[in-house]
C-alpha cells in the first residue's frame, strides 16, 4: 500500500513515518461495488477498515423489514474495530453504498498496532465515544422526541456537513425518504409525514433533488425534548 494514500487518513497520519511504513506492509486494498455487502451483523470479525474512497453505511434490520442505519460512512472514517476490540460477534451489518475502495488490516496486525501507539488508542477512543454520543442523543430522540422532533434530529446532525447556501444549507449527499426512515428508525409513512410539516413550515425545501434547510434555527428548536 502506498505511503502517500496512508498519510492522508486521519486514523494514521499521526504516527511516525517509521510505523507508517510498518503498516503499508500489513495493510491491503480492497474494492466493493454499491450494493454489495461488507460483512453481516453477528458474524465473527477478523479485520478492520477505512474508507479511502466512497461511502459506507452501517446498519441493522428487524424481522419486520424495517432499517435502522446507524451511521454513513466517508473517506478516512474507520470501522469494524468493535468486534476486533471486545472479541464478540459484529455489532451491525456494512454496505458499500457506492462503489467503494478500503483499507483492510487484520487483527492481529490491528492488535499489535494499538499495543505499540498510544496515539493510535486515543485516536480510536475518540472515535468511539464520539460514536457512544451520538447513540446517546438517539435514545434521548427515541424516549423524548415525537416523530417531528426525531425527523428534525436527523436532518439537524446532517447540517453539520452541509454547505451554506441561499442564507440555509443544503445537505452535502442526496437522502431518499426511504434511507432518511432508516435513519430515524422508522417507516416511509410517518417519515413522509413529517417532510411535509417541515416544507409547509418553510424550514425545509428541495434543491436538484438535495434536501435544503431553508431555516437551521427553527430546525434546530424542533429538536428540543416535549416538555413533560
Ligand atoms: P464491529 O462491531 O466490528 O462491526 C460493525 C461496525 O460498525 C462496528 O464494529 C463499528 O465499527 C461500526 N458501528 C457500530 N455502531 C456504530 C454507530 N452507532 N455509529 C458508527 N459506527 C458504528
Amino acid at each position: 500500500m502506498e505511503l502517500r494514500l496512508l498519510r492522508r487518513i486521519p486514523f494514521l497520519k499521526a504516527l511516525p513515518p517509521v510505523e507508517l511504513k510498518r503498516i503499508a506492509r500489513i495493510a491491503t486494498e480492497i474494492a466493493f461495488r454499491a450494493g454489495e455487502t461488507i460483512f453481516s451483523k453477528s458474524e465473527s470479525g477478523s479485520r478492520m477498515f477505512v474508507v479511502i474512497s466512497g461511502r459506507i453505511r452501517i446498519f441493522t434490520s428487524s424481522h419486520a423489514k424495517k432499517q435502522k442505519t446507524f451511521a454513513y460512512l466517508d473517506p478516512g472514517d474507520l470501522f469494524g474495530e468493535m468486534s476486533l476490540v471486545d472479541g464478540h460477534t459484529r455489532s451491525a451489518s456494512a454496505r458499500a453504498e457506492t462503489d467503494s475502495r478500503l483499507l483492510v488490516i487484520r487483527k492481529s496486525d490491528f492488535k499489535g498496532l494499538l499495543f505499540s501507539d498510544p496515539k493510535l488508542c486515543f485516536f480510536l477512543l475518540r472515535t468511539v465515544s464520539e460514536r457512544l454520543r451520538q447513540a446517546n442523543e438517539e435514545i434521548e430522540n427515541l424516549l423524548f422526541r415525537n416523530m417531528l422532533g426525531r425527523v428534525s434530529g436527523a436532518l439537524n446532525a446532517l447540517v453539520g456537513r452541509g454547505r451554506r447556501f441561499r442564507g440555509g444549507v443544503l445537505l452535502k449527499d442526496r437522502y431518499t425518504q426511504q434511507e432518511l426512515a432508516d435513519m430515524v428508525g422508522t417507516t416511509r409513512e410517518p417519515l413522509s409525514r413529517a417532510i411535509s410539516s417541515l416544507r409547509r413550515a418553510q424550514i425545509l425545501d428541495m434543491h436538484h433533488g438535495r434536501y435544503f434547510v431553508r431555516d437551521p434555527r427553527r430546525l434546530a428548536e424542533l429538536c428540543h425534548p416535549l416538555p413533560s
